[in-house]
C-alpha cells in the first residue's frame, strides 16, 4: 500500500511506563504502516531526561517552536520514590511544566464521546472542553519550610525605586510558605486563546476564580480576562458566544448540573484537577484529548492521563494488561490533523479523521479496554487487552482505507 506523504516534521516526544509501550504499538501498527512521516524524536523517558540533566525536555520544547507541531507521550514527574526507583540524580521537574513554561499558552482538554459509554454524570450530553492556563502559579513556585518562630514576607525589588513588601505570616512555630506568580502577558494570552477557541467552536465560554478571597491575585485574572473579552465583544456576538464569569465553587456546581457543550477556562491548578474530574465524569481518563496552544501558534498534543504505572508493573511481571490507548492515539491524530492543516495536505488530515473514526467504531462495535466496561451499554462479554484493542483499530483502519481505494 502506498504511504501518504507528510510534508513537514512532527516533533515526537517519547515517554514512560505503560504509555511508552502503547506509544510504540500506536506508531508501529497505526501510523508508520500508512504515513510517510518524518518525526524529530526526543526521548523524554525519565532515564534519558536524567542522563541529559533534563536538557532533552528543553530541546524538545525548542523543536516545537521551530516546527510548530509536537506530540508527547505521558511522562513520569519524579518524586523521591521515583528517584530511588530509577536511580535518578534528583527529582527533576515536570516535563509538561517545563515545556509549558517555554511555550506558554493554554491547554485544551476535550473528552472523546462514544455512544455506548454512558457518562457517570447523567446530565452530561455534550463535551466540556477544559481550557487550562498553562503557565505559572504553583507550577512555577518557590517553597520553603519555615523551621520556627519568625516573620515571612513577600518582597518586590524594582529595577529602580523603593522596595515593596507585605507580611505573609508572623510564625510562632514551624510551618511552610510558597511564593507563586503569573504575568500579565501570559494571562492575556490565556484569555485570548480561550476566547479564540470558543469563537471557532461556537461554544459558550465560562471562567471562574476565587476572587472573593484572593482579591489581588485571582482578581487580577478576572479583570484581565474581562478586558480581553471586552476587546472581542463584536466577534463573540457574531459567533453567538456568551461569556460567563463565576466564582470557582459556583462554576464547579454549574458544570456538574449542566448538559455540557461549553469551554471552561480554568486557572492552572483548577484546570489540572478539573480536567481529571471531567474526564472521569465522562467515562475514563483514557478518553480525554489534550492540546497546548501557544500564543505564537505552536501546538503540542498529548494524552491527558499519566503513565498508568500500575498496569506497567503488571506488564513487567508478564501479566496481560488492558490499558486504554484512545487518548494516546488521539494525541497522534491531533498532531497529524494539525500538520495536514498547516501543510495544506488534505490526504493527511483525511487519514487522521479515518483513524479517529476507526477508534470510535471499534468501541461502539463492542471492543474496548477494561476501564470502559463498567460504563458500557450493552456490556461486551469480555474486555480487550492493550494489544488486542490496538490490533482491532488497525484492522478497521485497513478496511476503511481499502474501501476508500475501491470507490
Ligand atoms: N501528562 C503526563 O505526562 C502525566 C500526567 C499525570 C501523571 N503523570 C505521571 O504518571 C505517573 C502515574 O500517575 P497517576 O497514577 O497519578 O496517573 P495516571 O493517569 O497514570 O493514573 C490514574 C488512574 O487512572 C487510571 N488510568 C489512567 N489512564 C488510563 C488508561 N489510559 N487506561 C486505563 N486506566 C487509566 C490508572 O490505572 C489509575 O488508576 C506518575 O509518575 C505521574 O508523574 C504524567
Amino acid at each position: 500500500m502506498a504511504k501518504i506523504p507528510v510534508k513537514n516534521v512532527i516533533v515526537e516526544m517519547d515517554g514512560d511506563e505503560m504509555t511508552r509501550i502503547m506509544w510504540k504499538l500506536t506508531k508501529d501498527k497505526l501510523i508508520f504502516p500508512f504515513l510517510d512521516i518524518k518525526c524529530e524524536y526526543y526521548d523524554l523517558g525519565v532515564e534519558y531526561r536524567d542522563k541529559t540533566d533534563d536538557q532533552v525536555t528543553k530541546d524538545a520544547a525548542s523543536a516545537i517552536k521551530k516546527h510548530g507541531v509536537g506530540v508527547k507521550c505521558a511522562t513520569i514527574t519524579p518524586d523521591e520514590k521515583r528517584v530511588v526507583e530509577y536511580k535518578l540524580k534528583k527529582a527533576w521537574g515536570s516535563p509538561n511544566g517545563t515545556i509549558r513554561s517555554i511555550l506558554d499558552g493554554t491547554v485544551f482538554r476535550k473528552p472523546i464521546i462514544v455512544k455506548n459509554i454512558k457518562p457517570f454524570v447523567r446530565t452530561w450530553k455534550k463535551p466540556i472542553v477544559v481550557a487550562r492556563h498553562a503557565y505559572g502559579d504553583i507550577y512555577k513556585s518557590s517553597e520553603m519550610v519555615v523551621p520556627g518562630e519568625g516573620k515571612t514576607e513577600l518582597v518586590f525589588t524594582p529595577k529602580s525605586g523603593d522596595k515593596k513588601s507585605v507580611v505573609i505570616h508572623d510564625f510562632t512555630g514551624a510551618g511552610v510558605i510558597m511564593g507563586i506568580h503569573n504575568t500579565e502577558k501570559s494571562i492575556r494570552a490565556f484569555a485570548k486563546t480561550a476566547i479564540t477557541y470558543a469563537i471557532a467552536e461556537k461554544l459558550p465560554l465560562w471562567f471562574g476564580t476565587k476572587d472573593t478571597i484572593s482579591k489581588t491575585y485571582h482578581g487580577y485574572f478576572k479583570r484581565l480576562f474581562q478586558e480581553e473579552v471586552d476587546k472581542r465583544q463584536e466577534d463573540l456576538k457574531k459567533a453567538g458566544v456568551e461569556y460567563k464569569y463565576f466564582l470557582i465553587d459556583d462554576a464547579v456546581a454549574q458544570v456538574v448540573k449542566s448538559e455540557g457543550g461549553f469551554v471552561w477556562a480554568c486557572k492552572n491548578y483548577d484546570g489540572d484537577v478539573m480536567s481529571d474530574m471531567v474526564a472521569t465524569g465522562f467515562g475514563s481518563l483514557g478518553m480525554m484529548t489534550s492540546v497546548l496552544l501557544s500564543p505564537d501558534g505552536h501546538y503540542e498534543y498529548e494524552a491527558a492521563h499519566g503513565t498508568v504505572q500500575r498496569h506497567y508493573y503488571e506488564h513487567l511481571k508478564g501479566n496481560p494488561t488492558s490499558t486504554n490507548s484512545v487518548a494516546t492515539i488521539f494525541a497522534w491524530t491531533g498532531a497529524i490533523t494539525k500538520r495536514g492543516e498547516l501543510d495544506k495536505t488534505p490526504a493527511v488530515t483525511d487519514f487522521a479523521r479515518k483513524m479517529e473514526e476507526a477508534v470510535i467504531e471499534t468501541i461502539e462495535g463492542g471492543t474496548m479496554t477494561k476501564d470502559l466496561m463498567a460504563m458500557a451499554e450493552p456490556k461486551p462479554a469480555k474486555h480487550a487487552s492493550t494489544e488486542e484493542f490496538i490490533d482491532a483499530i488497525a484492522a478497521r483502519l485497513q478496511q476503511k482505507i481499502a474501501k476508500n481505494k475501491e470507490l
